[in-house]
């Protein structure tokens, strides 16, 4: 990626991975690849927010090398250590020996943890700021988004919110503002980003969003660490985290089930039939055959999840399983779920389902069937998957 200007005297001059297509090991499926960002900004000192992943080095330093030597750099701020920000920190402050180096105590602990190496470290916190020239960066704590360590950074100068993983998108591309790409599909990528990174930490979110808005700050621009800058849809993009950090919900159902021989599959098919019969949104997920990234994303704020797995040695089926376990650590709460599947004998996994998932989400009683489901028995879900969308439609909406 070449160097982009985002205002007079900042720059852009991350990195673009483009075929990093499983991103936080195998969590998350980037299916349009990542860019680790990173920032310049020319004043009387030369101030870099954030690195980029360890192996984009090269790119990062030619880029600043356009705009600045990298020796020229008096300041690195670090807003959050995760490798694919910090992982080039060794190889910079290398040029730049020194630099002065600001960021959470947290943060520079977990910079020694990671490569014996912090730097000369001034730790900041919010309510501090560091004058850099005609500019003064303001320091903005925001543990837990996305790790105890990040913070974002505030340029009123330039009215950017430098904000990390804050607001980010995986979405590898050479333009750089929200408006030179597909809306819809930026938006897609932002939800994805949040269901699968940020989810888990809607409490304190709803929280610092707050906290920013009685700061009262100019934000013409928000510059995340991945993905497309903000600034034509800033509107757009604080009220999907309002709302999503709100656990709201919209009246539409995910049915995520797994099967052996085809018959819970037959069963999720004549739920999502008595579903549609009532006009309400649902999306059939074969487990096996989905990212988890792409279900995740969809129940973020879907108000009904439901569950079917054959029973197999005694428990749901393993990929099922393995999604449960995942969707666990979003914490979410105020679903409205039912368990379904086939068995031979014991018919233990809906009770597995529901034991796994019943802090996030309120069982009905499950619909199992022995072997292969009848005609009846299809009727029954086809009226089990009617009925719970007319409660559905008729909860009010949060
Ligand atoms: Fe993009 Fe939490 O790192």
């Amino acid at each position: 990626m070449a160097a982009r200007l985002i205002k007079d005297g900042v720059y852009a001059v991350g990195a673009i991975d483009w075929n990093e297509k499983h991103f936080h090991g195998h969590t998350y499926v980037t299916r349009r690849g990542v860019t680790y960002n990173s920032y310049l900004i020319v004043d009387e000192k030369v101030t870099l927010i954030d690195t980029v992943r360890k192996g984009f080095e090269k790119e990062l330093i030619e880029n600043i090398k356009k705009i600045v030597d990298v020796s020229k750099i008096d300041i690195i701020v670090i807003n959050h250590i995760e490798p694919d920000h910090s992982g080039a920190f060794p190889e910079i402050l290398k040029l730049c020996p020194n630099a002065k180096i600001y960021g959470t105590e947290k943060a520079r602990q977990g910079l020694l943890k990671y490569y014996g190496l912090s730097g000369n470290w001034t730790a900041v916190k919010s309510g501090q700021s560091l004058n850099i020239g005609r500019r003064t960066l303001d320091f903005i704590d925001m543990p837990m988004i996305h790790w105890p360590d990040s913070m974002f950074t505030y340029s009123a100068y330039d009215k950017i919110l430098f904000s990390n993983d804050g607001f980010g998108q995986h979405y590898a591309t050479n333009k750089v503002f929200d408006d030179e790409v597909d809306f819809a599909a930026l938006i897609d990528e932002a939800q994805k980003y949040y269901a699968n990174i940020l989810w888990p930490f809607n409490t304190l979110i709803a929280a610092k969003l707050s906290a920013i808005s009685k700061l009262n700050l100019e934000i013409e621009f928000i510059a995340p660490s991945h993905g497309l800058v903000w600034r034509r849809h800033i509107p757009e993009i604080m009220q999907k985290y309002l709302y999503w950090s709100s656990h709201s919900c919209q009246n539409r159902v995910a049915v995520v089930y797994e099967t052996m021989w085809n018959s819970t599959k037959k069963m999720a098919k004549k739920i999502i039939e008595g579903i549609t019969s009532e006009g309400v949104e649902a999306i059939l997920f074969d487990v096996t055959k989905n990212d988890r990234t792409d279900i995740a994303s969809y129940m973020l704020d879907a108000k009904g999840w439901i569950f079917g797995s054959s029973t197999h040695d005694g428990e749901m089926l393993p990929v099922l399983a393995g999604f449960l376990h995942f969707l666990k650590g979003s914490k979410a709460k105020g679903r409205k779920s039912f368990a379904f599947g086939s068995y031979g004998w014991s018919g233990e996994a809906a009770g597995d389902i529901e034991n796994t998932v019943s802090s996030m989400t309120a069982f009905e009683p499950s619909l199992r069937v022995v072997f292969n489901p009848t005609g009846d028995e299809l009727d029954k879900c086809f009226e089990t998957g009617k009925t719970f969308a007319l409660k559905i439609k008729n909860e009010k909406r949060k």
